[in-house]
């Protein structure tokens, strides 16, 4: 496969000298990128808002449904199917109480997101406290319970048949984004080695079906490791997001961990642009390689209206997104100086499926909500 695509910036007609900036007066500039905001690009200005759309039919729409709501219809400790494709499945998870047995997950690492809750992680490599907005990476086959102190809630992402990275980091240089010293690792403390003896069980995830393993002992038994692989933790709080004071940066600039085939990405809060003539909201945009997931967890989101803590937004490919019409119109009087949202975003090279759960607390006016009343 080559990767030498047509490189050529051509200009046609009146436009910005810069993206996403000084827009020719009352036109609304849409993306239209290749391979997530990194690939071609070309900017087209419009006479209208690329989402004035007035009807949508057939099976393409943008979704937002009630993630954390699903829960309402589940037993405990049951992980709720939210969107899947055969390399990343998301889920929602509930759990009050300590797990009664361990867990191992054969089918991929993978990633949790405490949207509510805290608690004691104890897994093959110790013991670990988490609190809200902690991300936990569990590498493949890792063995591990949780002990809630208060009820936790944690959006689960499976890489499936794959790992998480760290992003480049390139011109920003090793530290930027959250210093990697900012990831913790599990500790063998006291109350790694206090943890109940007897018998134990371990539920195995492979293939999507569970197994289960009886120990006549507890297998969290080590008392040393070694090795740059490990479960890793790290806090939204810890991350300091990129920004320009002149022009509105990509998504992509907020990538946390990347998968093969999909990437995870954190919004924080931030300044927003102050440039008089930059945009001051996300551009409009059609990302046409990935489907788009994000994950509403705490403070107002400035692009969408009606979206409350624990929604989720699901934007396949195939049509043009961007901000709400108050948004916008907010955006371009410029009075909001800094951004008060956390949001985790899961951008798919491949299309997702959405689970009937999800589909029973779908908004189903969502793909109306752009339409200027
Ligand atoms: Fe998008």
């Amino acid at each position: 496969m080559s990767r030498n695509w047509i490189e050529f910036p051509r200009v046609e007609g009146e436009t910005s000298k810069q993206a996403h900036a000084d827009l020719p007066n009352g036109s609304y500039e849409r993306e239209i990128g290749r391979d997530g905001f990194f690939g071609p690009a070309a900017h087209i200005y419009h006479k209208h808002p690329p989402t004035g759309w007035i009807k949508f039919e057939g099976p393409l729409r943008p979704r937002a449904f009630d993630a954390v709501g699903t829960l309402a219809n589940c037993e405990p400790y049951k992980f709720v199917p939210l969107l899947s494709n055969s390399s990343c499945r998301i889920e929602i998870w509930h759990t009050p109480h300590a797990m009664p047995m361990l867990a191992r997950n054969a089918d991929g690492d993978l990633l949790f997101f405490v949207h509510e809750g805290a608690g004691d992680l104890y897994c093959d490599f110790g013991h670990l406290p988490y609190r809200d907005g902690d991300y936990i990476l569990l590498p493949r086959g890792t063995m591990w319970r949780l002990e809630p102190s208060a009820p936790t809630t944690i959006l689960r992402i499976e890489a499936t048949n794959g790992s998480y990275k760290l992003p480049e980091r390139g011109i920003l240089g090793p530290h930027a984004i959250f210093d990697p010293a900012a990831l913790e690792t599990p500790k063998l403390d006291e109350a790694f080695k206090s943890q109940r003896e007897g018998e134990w069980q371990v539920s195995v995830k492979r293939r999507g079906q569970m197994s289960l393993i009886t120990y006549p002992f507890n297998p969290l038994d080590a008392i040393g490791w070694k090795g740059n692989l490990s479960v890793v933790k790290l806090n939204w709080r810890d991350i300091r997001p990129v920004m320009s004071h002149r022009y509105h940066i990509p998504p992509s600039v907020h990538s946390t961990f990347v998968a093969d085939r999909f990437v995870v990405c954190t919004f924080v809060p931030r300044p927003i642009e102050s440039d008089p003539g930059a945009l001051k909201v996300p551009f409009f945009h059609s990302n046409d390689d990935f489907d788009e997931v994000i994950f509403y967890h705490a403070g107002e989101f400035f692009s969408r209206d009606n979206i409350k803590p624990g929604m989720m937004t699901f934007h396949p490919n195939g049509f043009t997104h961007g901000p709400h019409p108050k948004a916008f119109a907010a955006g371009a009087k410029g009075t909001k100086t800094m951004t008060d949202e956390v949001a985790v975003m899961i951008d798919t090279r491949d299309p997702l499926d959405m689970s009937v759960e999800a589909e029973a607390t779908e908004v189903k006016t969502y793909a109306e909500s752009w339409i200027v009343k």
